[in-house]
């Protein structure tokens, strides 16, 4: 950060979110990538991108972060809500065909905790029906679903580098572009919907306004902050996948003797560690685990509220029992505390606070 202040360059584009954005090409091998102001920015991104528009549908799981469908919600599509599978808690491919109409603009899954959803079929009934697939996934950077990252299938992918995630500069993500097509109008929408990245590789010789868009691109000092975690990936990859696995092997007794449901990684993918979550049996048992917990000084949380049963969520026409996954594990999850600087101290002390808490 130091050296991007002594650079002179700290708005956007300077040579740290050059450096992110040829790390991210390179890991993940892919077309483009650009670094935004965060996930939920990327997503709007995509939506302008895919020009979606009142009229439009488009299939969102029912589990997520508001931001997978205020995106497309915020240019005037309606938003369909599917279920989620009973194990990765991922949308239910099943039932994806069936939510298709001739209006339908975009599938836009969420490899939830970095478990990358069934693409072979999301990909096939997306292009039978000639639909655009957006991954959200601001979950899952470096898990693998069959092999190929996570972020490289869809024609445009999100990624999140908010404080929570495995890699952060505190508000941050990225838009990856694995369509060609898309390139050139992105880097526009993401400079204020002017041709200025044309301008500064000397393309134009004047840089104006061409497009609509808005102001997507982090400052460089972010970059920097970002960049300085890309070094040593591979080593903070490695603490997450120890701190996933001591709770795994901390908890598969416990949960299996008291009718708790542990993460389920299906054999096609490798996760990216980014949480670990627990099913209990019902929400009283999850509140009262939470408050013990609380009562003892560790900070355990619960997410997502089932988006058809909000208020924005029934004034699309949600209503009970249309997800009854997401209404079910919505009660039932609990996330455990995960982060870059947790000790395998910390941690055994909360497996053993959890295997001293009454049923
Ligand atoms: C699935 C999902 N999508 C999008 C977001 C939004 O990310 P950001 O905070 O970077 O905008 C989140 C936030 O955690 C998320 O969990």
């Amino acid at each position: 950060m130091k050296q991007a202040i002594e650079n002179g360059h700290i708005s956007g584009d300077g040579p740290f979110t050059r450096k992110c954005h040829a790390f991210l090409e390179k890991e993940l091998g892919i077309r483009k990538a650009l670094l935004t102001t965060s996930c939920t920015h990327a997503l709007e991104m995509s939506a302008i991108l895919l020009e979606a528009q009142p009229g439009d549908e488009v299939i969102i799981p029912d589990f997520t972060f508001v931001s997978t469908v205020n995106a497309f919600v915020l240019r005037g599509a309606r938003p369909v809500f599917l279920d989620i599978r009973p194990d990765t808690l991922n949308l239910d491919e099943s039932k994806l065909e069936a939510a298709i109409t001739p209006r339908t603009k975009a599938i836009v899954p969420v490899h939830y905790a970095g478990v990358g959803c069934e693409m072979d079929t999301i990909m096939d009934i997306a292009a039978r029906h000639d639909i655009a697939v957006v991954e959200d996934n601001a979950h899952g950077l470096f898990g693998k679903y069959k092999a190929k990252f996570l972020g490289t299938f869809g024609s445009m992918a999100s990624q999140s580098f908010h404080e929570t995630k495995n890699f952060s500069c505190g508000e941050g993500g990225a838009l990856l572009i694995n369509d060609p097509q898309l390139l050139e109008r992105a880097e526009i929408i993401r400079e204020k919907g002017t041709n200025r990245s044309r301008f500064f590789r000397g393309q134009v010789d004047k840089y104006t306004w061409v497009d609509i868009g808005s102001s997507y691109l982090p400052s460089d000092i972010l970059a920097a902050f970002l960049f300085a975690q890309f070094e040593q990936h591979e080593k903070i990859q490695l603490h997450r996948k120890q701190v996933w696995e001591l709770y795994h092997v901390g908890l598969k007794d416990w949960a299996n003797a008291h009718d708790v449901q542990l993460p389920y990684i299906p054999e096609d993918c490798e996760q990216s560690y980014h949480m670990f979550y627990m099913l209990l049996p019902d929400l009283e048992l999850r509140q009262k685990l939470i408050a013990y917990l609380r009562e003892r000084g560790i900070y355990s949380v619960f997410h997502y509220l089932p988006l058809h049963l909000s208020d924005m969520g029934q004034s699309f026409g949600g209503k009970i029992g249309d997800c009854p996954v997401t209404e079910r594990v919505s009660d039932q999850l609990i996330r455990l505390p995960f982060h870059n600087s947790l000790t395998s101290n910390d941690q055994e002390q909360v497996i053993d606070l959890l295997q001293g808490f009454s049923f």
